[in-house]
C-alpha cells in the first residue's frame, strides 16, 4: 500500500533548507513530495494509503555507513589501549581464526540493530563468514554492500576466499536488498599481482570494490599508491577505508581515479592511526564518505558521532573551513554516489530510504528551523523516532517490525562467551 507521511518537516539534502511537506512513497520510491498534498474524501483515502501524522517530527535522508565490520561486535570492547598491529594480530586475528556463520549472524544482527536504531539505512561492509552477516540483513531489511575480506596467505587459502565471493555474489547479489564486491582487505594482506586479479574480477562482475588504505603510518613502507593504481584496482568503482597517511600526490592518483575515500574518525583516534586529511582531499574534489569501522575500534556505531567528530577534527584547521553542509554531504549524497545508487536525497525517484527525528529530544532544542542543521551535526542523538528501508518500517518507536527473532540477545551472549573461553583456552590460559 502507498504511504503518505504528513506534516513533517524535511531536509531533502544537505544542501536544502527545511520545510514542511508530506511525503508520498509507492512501494520502494518517493514519488512525490508537495508542501501540501492534495486530500481528498477521508475516508477513501485510507482504503488507498497509510497515512502517517508527523507533527513535530524532521524527516531526512537515512545515513550511509561506508565502512564496518558487522559481526565485530561480538569483540566490542576488546584491546582498548592497543596498536592497530598488536589489536589486529593479537587480539582480532586468533578470534576471527574460531568464528562461524552462526556467530557472525548474531554479530552482524546486534550491529545492524543498533545502526537501524541510528536511522543508518546502508552499510558497506568486509568480513568473513559473510553468510551469516547476509541472513542478518535479510531478516532485519538493511541495504548492504557486502565483501568476503580477502588476503593472501597461501595459493589454497587465497582460491577457498575468492570462491566464497563468487559464491556469495551467485547466492545474495541483487537479492534481499545485498549487493556483493570484492573487498581486498589492505595492500599489505594483498600482494599486488592479487590486487590485479582482483581488479579483473570486479570489472567481469561488474561490482564495486572496498579495501584499506593508509589507515597506518608504518603502511608507507609497505608499499606505494603508484604501485596500486598500476594494478588497474583503480579503474573500477573503489571505496577506500581511511587515508590517513596519505601524501598530496597519493591525494592527486585518489582524485583522478575517483576513489572514494571512507573517512572512519573514531576508529582513526583510538587506534592511535592520526587525523586523514580531509581538507586536502576536498581541494582536489575527493568524494568524501563517513563510516564507523567495527565496533571493535569505535566502540559505537553511531555515525552522528563521527559527523560531529570529523566536523570538530577539521575546524582545528580554522573554524571556517569545514560547513555544516559538508558533513551531512558525506553521510547522504556522497555515499549515494559512491555507492551508484539513488539514495542519500529525499527527492522523486529516489528509494524510499528515511530517518524520522522526534523534535521533543533536548538536543534539538530550540526546534527553530534555521538551527535545525547545526543540531543535526554537532547535537547528536542516540535514537530516532522510526527508520524506514525500500519504503518499509525496519526500526518504529523502538521496536523492530521485520525482525521474528525475539532472543537475539540470549544467544548473542551465549554464542560470545563460549567463543572467549575458546579464545582462552588456545592461549593456554
Ligand atoms: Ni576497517
Amino acid at each position: 500500500m502507498k504511504k503518505i507521511l504528513k506534516n513533517a518537516y524535511v531536509l531533502m539534502s544537505a544542501d536544502a533548507d527545511i520545510k514542511k511537506m508530506d511525503i508520498l512513497i509507492d512501494d520502494d520510491i518517493i514519488v512525490e513530495l508537495s508542501d501540501q498534498m492534495y486530500i481528498e474524501d477521508k475516508e477513501k483515502i485510507e482504503d488507498k494509503y497509510e497515512i502517517y501524522d508527523f507533527t513535530n517530527k524532521l524527516i531526512i535522508p537515512g545515513f550511509i555507513n561506508t565502512h564496518t565490520h558487522l559481526a565485530m561486535s561480538l569483540f566490542r570492547g576488546i584491546g582498548d589501549d592497543l596498536t592497530l598491529q598488536n589489536w589486529l594480530f593479537n587480539e582480532m586475528f586468533p578470534r576471527e581464526d574460531l568464528l562461524n556463520d552462526d556467530l557472525t549472524y548474531y554479530g552482524s544482527l546486534v550491529s545492524i540493530l543498533e545502526m537501524l536504531s541510528k536511522g543508518i539505512t546502508t552499510v558497506v561492509d568486509m568480513y568473513l563468514f559473510m553468510e551469516g552477516t547476509a541472513r542478518a540483513v535479510k531478516d532485519t531489511g538493511i541495504r548492504a554492500f557486502l565483501t568476503r575480506g580477502l588476503g593472501y596467505d597461501n595459493d589454497d587459502g587465497w582460491k577457498r576466499r575468492i570462491d566464497e565471493t563468487i559464491y556469495l555474489f551467485e547466492n545474495y547479489h541483487n537479492k534481499y536488498n545485498i549487493k556483493v564486491g570484492f573487498g581486498p582487505h589492505a595492500p599489505y594482506t594483498c600482494p599486488m599481482n592479487k590486487l590485479e586479479e582482483i581488479s579483473e574480477l570486479a570489472k567481469k562482475y561488474n561490482t564495486f570494490t572496498t579495501i584499506h588504505l593508509y589507515e597506518s603510518v608504518n603502511e608507507r613502507e609497505m608499499y606505494s599508491i603508484q604501485e596500486i593504481e598500476k594494478t588497474g584496482l583503480f579503474k573500477n568503482n573503489v571505496i577506500a577505508a581511511h587515508c590517513v597517511h596519505v601524501d598530496e600526490e597519493d591525494i592527486k592518483i585518489i582524485a583522478k581515479n575517483e576513489v572514494t575515500v571512507a573517512h572512519n574518525p573514531s576508529s582513526n583516534l583510538k587506534l592511535g592511526n592520526g587525523i586523514a586529511p580531509i581538507l586536502k582531499m576536498l581541494e582536489h574534489e575527493v568524494n568524501i564518505t563517513l563510516g564507523t569501522d567495527g565496533a571493535a575500534s569505535n566502540n559505537t556505531l553511531n555515525l552522528w558521532e563521527e559527523m560531529r567528530l570529523a566536523s570538530l577534527l577539521q575546524k582545528s584547521n580554522g573554524p571556517e573551513k569545514f560547513k555544516t553542509e559538508e558533513a551531512l554531504r558525506m553521510v547522504w549524497e556522497n555515499g549515494g554516489y559512491a555507492l551508484n545508487e539513488k539514495i542519500g536525497r529525499i527527492e522523486e525517484e529516489y528509494k524510499a530510504d528515511l530517518a524520522i527525528i522526534d523534535l521533543n529530544n533536548f538536543e534539538f532544542y530550540p526546534i527553530d528551523l534555521n538551527r535545525l542543521k547545526s543540531h543535526l551535526v554537532y547535537s547528536p542523538i542516540n535514537k530516532v523516532y522510526a527508520t524506514m528501508i525500500n519504503g518499509e518500517w525496519v526500526y518504529y518507536d523502538g521496536e523492530y517490525p521485520k525482525l521474528k527473532e525475539s532472543d537475539y540477545s540470549g544467544k548473542f551472549h551465549k554464542l560470545y562467551f563460549d567463543l572467549e573461553k575458546k579464545f582462552k583456552k588456545s592461549k593456554g590460559e
